[in-house]
């Protein structure tokens, strides 16, 4: 079978929930504690055996290319400074995988997003990671997890979670048979349905592994909800042509493309770090005093 050697990360989006910051700021350059969020995202598909790192990007978003380049001129500074150490450490997020940046030159939808990658992607399986969601696992990423369930049936595999059933609405929605354990046999997919549509609770989540024939279905997806291209959408008509599996991906999921889950994150991330820690319990504590007694 086929290796997954390259993955696609959409960032074209507008990130209009992040507005103003995302007037002149990607929503994937935010920084949790030190990092932008895109850098745990290419750390996940690095650490999963990705080599080549696709983005669909817009022309709002150069700062990710920024990121994943070298800096020379910083670099001069720091030498100057004897921090070579602090050089090496900023070579090695240039140095992770190979970086492709594609335009999607009009935000057509997530669908669209992917159908961009057509060409570079050529004639192999590939990852798909959305750019604004992490996943925490430190000894099985996430999207390694689907990836081994590519290895086992040589079909498309969707991430998934369990969510409350008034949440179904924000996310594309599938069910179908459980074959082994936690892996579903696709028969239904709906992008966003309301409570009363929704055949099961189980959400996609920002990861998927796909066969290149999704690029076809893609060219026959109608415009969907909220007037986008769905990715959602494609799916459902790939699996008319071939099967497909869904597994519920272990891990601790933050959706920092919305404010609280941004926030949550942050929370969560800051609680690990020792250089931080300590202190961002005290100031907690004492907000949650203050909140308290007011
Ligand atoms: P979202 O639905 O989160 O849209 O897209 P968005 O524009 O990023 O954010 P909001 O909703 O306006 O706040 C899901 C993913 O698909 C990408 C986004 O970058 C995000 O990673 N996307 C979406 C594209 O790459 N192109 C598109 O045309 C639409």
């Amino acid at each position: 079978m086929r290796k997954v050697r390259k993955a696609v990360i959409p960032v074209a989006g507008f990130g209009t929930r992040f507005l103003p910051a995302t007037k002149s700021t990607p929503k994937e350059m935010m920084p949790l504690i030190d990092k932008p969020i895109i850098h745990y995202i290419v750390e996940e598909a690095v650490k999963s055996g990705i080599e080549t790192v696709i983005f669909i990007t817009g022309r709002h978003k150069r700062a990710i290319e920024d990121y994943f380049d070298y800096y020379p001129e910083l670099e001069q500074i720091l030498e100057k400074g004897g921090k070579e150490k602090e050089i090496e450490k900023l070579r090695e997020i240039s140095n992770m995988a190979e970086f492709v940046y594609i335009r999607q030159k009009e935000q057509l939808g997530l669908g669209h997003a992917v159908l961009t990658a057509e060409r570079v992607v050529g004639d192999e399986p590939f990852a798909v990671l959305l750019g604004d969601e992490i996943i925490k696992n430190e000894t099985n990423p996430g999207i390694k997890q689907l990836i081994d369930v590519y290895y086992k049936f040589g079909k498309s595999v969707i991430g998934t979670m369990e969510v409350s059933k008034e949440d179904v609405s924000k996310y594309g929605i599938v069910d179908g048979k459980e074959v082994v354990d936690g892996i579903k046999l696709v028969d239904k997919l709906i992008e966003k349905p309301s409570v009363e549509e929704a055949p099961s609770t189980t959400a996609i989540i920002g990861r998927y592994v796909l066969t290149p024939d999704v690029f076809e279905a893609l060219k026959n997806t109608p415009i969907g909800k909220g007037g986008e291209i769905q990715l959602t959408d494609g799916l459902s008509i790939l699996r008319q042509k071939e099967v497909i599996y869904a597994k519920d991906i272990e891990g601790l999921r933050h959706d920092t493309g919305n404010k609280i889950g941004y926030l949550e994150a942050i929370m969560d991330f800051a609680l690990e770090r020792e250089d931080v820690k300590n202190e961002f319990i005290k100031i907690m504590m004492q907000k949650c005093r203050e909140i308290e007694q007011s």
